[in-house]
């Protein structure tokens, strides 16, 4: 009989947004919803003490830049408004320092532009779109300027703190790093010293050619779009290589990197309860509350198409340039019930059948230790292009 390999665990990253509204517009109006609490630090530590306590890896905030205005627009912000359909919007990162207080070995992960979004371009001085494939080529270059900063500008053990020396930071281990690109001009000193990883856990969320080129060379985890299992599959065969075109997979393996480098996060919604019916008609509670309007502004924005624009049983194909082509398949449910229900619920059924762990693999862990789970530390795995940057005698 052949031996079974354990099965691998599976990584649980939680998803939300600081706005009133992020994927389920309308659920703020809920009974059992905090989400219009949203400005509340509470509701922010009280949240991530919950995701801790259920061992969730981490949480993932989103973020956006501008209103979404394509719905019954262009230009029109009302839809956004009056559902809070990811607006009011504030900076993710603002939020983190504050959980991270609140807890010991959550991970946190944000989005960070590495240009900015549609319709953003405007509040960044563009009067349009920079070509799509050319915003990889900026955001390629970015993070080599990056590296150069969190892995070339200070050597290991250079925070000496010597106090009868009367040295803090050792002055020759210590640099400027210099850059002149295409996109960027930098001469400048990392101005902390290193954190435990050096560069942060990297994720992506991209499904083009060129999105995926990209993941293969800088990602450590990356968003499958598809809430459809066969979609979801389709995606991950691809990347893991069983499919028989050119491949993620074959592209780590051009970048020397090891599979296991890159870890892959399926979106999904969950509802759950004690029984089907109680599940089912948590959904249908919910489904009273959603805000059709707002979904549509959420819709307009993601893709360029105006959805007031087509009948109530048109069928509608569209190409072109949204901010988002492949589509964001996966939605919130009530913060904080929804990730409460999964920890209570959930946890035991995929605990019971190999599938989750059953604590952290270590108190106070970094996010690469905690999602990666390889036992080799904080730092870059081997094989990843920021280590190229590091500075070595
Ligand atoms: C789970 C998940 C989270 C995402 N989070 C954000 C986000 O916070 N902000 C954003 O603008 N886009 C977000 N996106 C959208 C992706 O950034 C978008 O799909 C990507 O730009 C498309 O890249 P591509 O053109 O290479 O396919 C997310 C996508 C997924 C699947």
């Amino acid at each position: 009989m052949a031996v079974q390999s354990p099965k691998k665990k599976w990584i649980m990253n939680a998803f939300a947004m600081f706005t009133p509204g992020h994927l389920s517009p309308g659920q703020w109006r809920h009974p059992e919803d905090r989400a219009g609490d949203y400005s509340d630090l509470d509701y922010w530590t009280d949240l991530a003490k919950i995701l801790e306590a259920g061992k969730f890896h981490g949480l993932f905030l989103a973020d956006h830049l501008g209103i979404y205005d394509v719905y019954k627009g262009p230009g029109n912000s009302v839809p956004a408004l009056e559902s809070g359909a990811q607006f009011p919007l504030g900076d993710p990162f603002l939020l983190i320092s504050a959980m991270a207080a609140a807890t010991k070995s959550l991970s946190f992960a944000v989005t960070a532009s590495t240009t900015y979004e549609n319709p953003a371009a405007k509040a960044f001085g563009f009067d349009e779109q920079i070509p799509h494939d050319q915003r990889y080529e900026r955001a390629e270059e970015y993070l080599e300027v990056v590296y150069k900063i969190l892995e070339g500008s200070w050597k290991e053990d250079s925070r000496i703190m010597d106090a009868a020396l009367g040295r803090y930071s050792a002055s020759d281990r210590v640099r400027a790093i210099e850059h002149s690109g295409k996109y960027f001009k930098i001469k400048a000193t990392h101005q902390l010293h290193p954190s435990v990883q050096r560069t942060p856990f990297i994720l992506q969320a991209g499904a083009s050619s060129a999105g995926k080129n990209f993941a293969s060379k800088h990602s450590e985890a990356m968003f499958l779009p598809g809430l459809e299992p066969h979609k979801v599959r389709k995606e991950a065969d691809d990347i893991r290589g069983y499919a028989a075109d050119e491949t993620i997979s074959a592209r780590l393996a051009a970048h020397g990197r090891p599979k296991s480098s890159l870890k892959l996060l399926a979106g999904v919604l969950v509802i759950v309860d004690e029984t089907d019916e109680k599940a089912q008609a948590k959904y249908q509670s919910y489904l009273q509350y959603a805000d059709l309007e707002g979904t549509a502004a959420l819709f307009g924005g993601w893709t360029d198409h105006d959805l007031s624009k087509y009948g109530e049983d048109e069928d509608f194909k569209f190409t072109g340039s949204g901010a988002i082509q492949s589509m964001v398949n996966t939605w919130s449910a009530t913060i904080p019930g929804g990730f409460e229900d999964m920890i209570k619920y959930l946890w035991p059924e995929l605990r019971k059948r190999g599938l989750f762990w059953d604590d952290y693999e270590k108190v106070g862990g970094s996010m690469r230790e905690s999602y990666l789970g390889d036992e080799q530390g904080p730092k870059l795995r081997e094989g990843h292009p920021g280590l190229a940057y590091k500075w070595v005698d």
